[in-house]
């Protein structure tokens, strides 16, 4: 097979990792093509990379660039449109997390990439942490027993990246869909994937954290494609039961009175319990503590190796046929749980998820 021909759409923060990934993967394949509505920053990742096919038009750069894959990197209220157009033209796409704005979008994306025979992967980048390696080899072997709980944090104290991830109409929603989502995924993951059953949620808006001038604190304030709202949650926690008796409970937040930002990832069964870290630990009844610290996990896990990974991977699957880790199915069944927590939020009651 010759090289396979990628395509980007969304030029922003992220999809400098994923060419990080692409380019580490040049011996299989080029990225020819790139689009984003936003023509400066379209331009300066043209001239970054050397890419001269640059659209401001997905359909565009979809109908004359014959391209066989494509990664989705826009923000999220254009990942079903740009995914699903992707898929109907013949091509492969990684689409970054959250899957969609909502499991409706998520299940027609999953539905073109049936239809067309493509992989859909979802970026779950944490899944190829070597942590994430260590704590699913531990439970796979059943050293971990049955896994019946996982306690999953993502917390910043004043870190909403501000734009359009503080305005639903662009996020679909706060520190939930976008920071909870990763550590949901992965306690998922690694509790095998059980099917999300229903959720009781509550999310807050508490703290404004503005400057002195009253313009939120954020990391990014980018105006581009439109005048961003900021009317996102700053915290959310939610307690989510499986069909397989599996119990989950997430917190995240963009702002919130703590010490620092922190995050933990925690999964216990009937044998042991494990917190994943550099290097992951696990507790057991019989009074045991170690650490997860094979030899095969001594491999590089920041930001650019974890995205390298990632699309080392889904290269792999585009290219040999290789069954795809991070399914179009676990992209919705994250987006059911994601879902389920915020009407439980506005309702008040417990949200069951429909099949
Ligand atoms: N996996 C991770 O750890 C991780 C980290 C950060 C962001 N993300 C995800 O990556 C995505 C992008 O986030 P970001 O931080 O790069 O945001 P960003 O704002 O830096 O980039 C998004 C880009 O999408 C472009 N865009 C919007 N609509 C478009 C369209 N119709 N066609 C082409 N381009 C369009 C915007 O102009 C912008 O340049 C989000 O879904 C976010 O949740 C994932």
């Amino acid at each position: 097979m010759s090289k396979i021909r990628v395509g980007i759409i969304g030029t922003g923060g992220i999809s400098h990792f994923h060419m990080h990934g692409y380019l580490a993967q040049s011996d299989n394949c080029e990225v020819v093509a790139a689009c984003d509505i936003n023509e400066p920053k379209l331009k300066a990742f043209g001239e970054q990379y050397g890419i001269t096919k640059l659209y401001t038009d997905y359909n565009e750069m979809l109908a004359k660039e014959n391209l066989d894959a494509v990664s989705v990197t826009t923000w999220n209220s254009v990942h079903c449109p740009a995914t699903v157009a992707a898929l109907n033209a013949g091509a492969n796409v990684l689409c970054e997390k959250p899957m969609a704005m909502n499991t409706q979008e998520a299940l027609q994306m999953e539905e073109a990439a049936k239809k067309n025979g493509k992989v859909l992967q979802i970026g779950f980048v944490r899944r190829y942490g070597m942590d994430a390696h260590a704590a699913k080899d531990f439970i796979d072997s059943g050293a971990a027993g049955d896994i019946y709980f996982a306690n999953v944090s993502y917390l910043r104290r004043n870190g909403c990246p501000g734009g359009w991830f503080g305005d639903k109409r662009y996020s679909g929603g706060g520190p939930l869909i976008d920071l909870g989502v990763h550590v949901m995924d992965l306690a998922r993951y690694l509790a095998g994937r059980p099917k999300p059953v229903a959720a009781y949620g509550v999310t807050f808006r508490n703290i404004s954290a503005t400057d002195d001038d009253g313009t939120p604190k954020a990391w990014t304030i980018d105006t581009s494609g439109g005048e961003f709202e900021r009317n996102v949650e700053d915290f959310a926690t939610g307690f989510i039961r499986f069909d397989n008796g599996f119990v989950m409970h997430v917190s995240a937040s963009f702002t919130l009175n703590i010490k620092q930002d922190h995050g933990d990832v925690e999964i216990f069964g009937t044998k042991a319990g494990i917190k994943l870290g550099a290097p992951s630990e696990y507790y057991t009844s019989d009074g045991k503590n170690g650490v997860l610290d094979d030899e095969k996990y001594n491999k590089p896990s920041g930001f650019n190796d974890i995205f390298d990974y990632q699309v080392a991977h889904f290269i792999d699957c585009v290219k040999n046929g290789t069954p795809c880790i991070a399914p179009a199915e676990d992209g919705v069944a994250l987006m059911r749980m994601i879902d389920a927590i915020y009407e439980s939020a506005r309702t008040g009651k417990e949200a069951i998820i429909e099949y």
